[in-house]
């Protein structure tokens, strides 16, 4: 029950489910893998971030965690389930979470979906959102700019505003009262899609839900951690550790984080 979380994504991204895990529940350890150097996911083949993903999964299996939280959407839409079947551990991803905030707060059911082209492509939204409302509009809109330039480090100021504003004019045309940001990256440009989106639109983010479902699963199993000792979470990136340790220490708001380079 002392054992940490495993929380991977294809880079910085899965930062913003870690975040609202450890404020819900700051007793627990996250160990975290973001593969930066393969990072982004979102236009690669189902098969190549299935391999990737299961890399990660396995790495965190060899240190020991309790239960792993597939903190990306793309990686979810294709190797969720069969993660679930042969880890020996609960296995948690994204997209339902995504879906379960979208459905309670729209009122018109009309949703938009941004993520990443292969979350689009798998259709998870479509049937996550359906089947918890039959009546549900979505519009789905793949935001390939979006993790690049969160990845960069660069994502504030005036050029990200313009680059979000262009990445969403498909909208323009649209009627939708409700925003999934459907790619775990998204939430770090939270301001600068409800600046595009306009102050009528919720615009959410599956960070909480998941973080509530991490509880769940923990209590459940009786394995919420007991330790009165503060938490040592670390943290592995596969790519460039300075641009990863900037992000992670804005992001987080911590400093002199522990830090990894992981290869695989
Ligand atoms: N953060 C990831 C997601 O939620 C993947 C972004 C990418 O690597 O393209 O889909």
């Amino acid at each position: 029950m002392n054992a940490p979380i495993g929380v991977i994504d294809s880079g910085v991204g899965g930062l913003t489910v870690a975040k609202a895990i450890m404020e819900l529940l700051p007793n627990e350890t996250i160990y975290y893998i973001g593969d930066t150097a393969r990072c982004p996911y979102g236009p690669r083949s189902k098969q190549e971030v299935r391999t990737y993903t299961w890399q990660m999964a396995k790495a965190l299996e060899k240190m020991n965690v309790k239960m792993l939280v597939i903190a990306c959407n793309t990686a979810t839409a294709v190797a969720l389930e069969s993660l679930q079947k042969h880890m020996p551990f609960p296995v948690l991803g994204v997209i339902n979470a995504g879906a379960r905030a979208a459905v309670k707060k729209t009122k018109r059911n009309e949703v938009v979906v941004l993520a990443t082209e292969g979350t689009i492509k798998s259709g998870a939204y479509e049937q996550a959102l359906l089947s918890l409302n039959t009546k549900a509009k979505i519009i789905p809109l793949a935001c390939p700019t979006f993790v690049p330039l969160v990845e960069s480090g660069e994502y504030e100021g005036k050029f990200s505003y313009d680059l979000v504003e262009t990445g969403l004019m498909p909208l323009q045309e649209e009627r939708f009262d409700t925003v999934i940001l459907g790619c775990t990256h998204y939430p770090i440009l939270q301001k600068q899609i409800e600046a595009a989106v306009g102050p009528n639109v919720h615009v959410l983010s599956s960070a909480e839900e998941t973080a509530k479902d991490v509880e769940a699963i923990l209590q459940y199993n009786g394995q919420l951690r007991t330790d009165e000792e503060k938490p040592k979470h670390v943290f592995h990136a596969s790519g460039s550790v300075p641009i990863f340790r900037s992000i992670c220490e804005r992001w987080l708001n911590q400093e002199e984080l522990d830090i990894r380079r992981i290869t695989f």
